[in-house]
């Protein structure tokens, strides 16, 4: 397995796990798909610029062209300050075989060799077993449940927070 970053080409992974109603169900619905090639050219930007950690995971490096879904890091300004955040999907085909799990891990352990994140915090949905699941195996500590808005939909939500210096397992 491989991290990548995300380019223009990436398009109809980015419909399929965006904009389909079952990849989507606990982000508060599929997204529309009008606007996705721009989004996936601005997120290239962004990662090619080093602005964000917006990774595609290639689950088979002798074929570089399959993609299993993302993970990403990225950094936002809150009341509070700016929070680190990572975010991850798989793709239905390659979900259950621990790839998102290894691909957050994989991610963490280049994070923790940087000061640039700090702390970072994942919001999955309160029923997201997988998820959950993720952040429960590879070190984050859950701090509490917390509403969160995402696309413009409210959200019930897991907070949990890594230090991947320290944390990490
Ligand atoms: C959630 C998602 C990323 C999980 O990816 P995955 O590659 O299938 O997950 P893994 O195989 O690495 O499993 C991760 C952990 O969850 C557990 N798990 C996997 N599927 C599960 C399920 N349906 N119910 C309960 N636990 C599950 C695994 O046992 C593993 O735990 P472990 O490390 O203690 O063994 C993937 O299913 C997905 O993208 N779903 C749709 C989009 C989404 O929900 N994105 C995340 C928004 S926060």
């Amino acid at each position: 397995m491989q991290l990548r970053n995300v380019s223009p080409d990436d398009v109809d992974a980015y419909v399929r796990m965006r904009c389909d109603p079952v990849m989507m169900a606990d982000l508060g619905g599929p997204l529309p798909l009008e606007g996705m090639a721009d989004k996936v050219r601005w997120d290239a930007q962004e990662a090619a610029a080093d602005l964000a950690w917006l990774k595609m995971i290639v689950p088979d490096l002798a074929r570089p062209d399959v993609v299993a879904g993302t993970v990403t890091i990225w950094s936002h300004d809150t009341d509070d300050g700016p929070v680190s955040e990572i975010g991850w999907m798989v793709l239905p085909e390659f979900q259950g075989q621990g790839l998102g799990r290894r691909a957050v891990r994989v991610l963490l352990e280049q994070a923790r060799h940087q000061e640039r994140w700090g702390l970072l915090h994942a919001f999955p949905s309160t029923s997201n077993a997988a998820s959950n699941g993720i952040c429960r195996s590879v070190g984050f500590r859950f701090l509490s449940e917390v509403a969160v808005t995402f696309a413009g939909r409210v959200l019930k939500t897991n907070h949990w927070v890594i230090d991947p210096g320290r944390d990490l397992t």
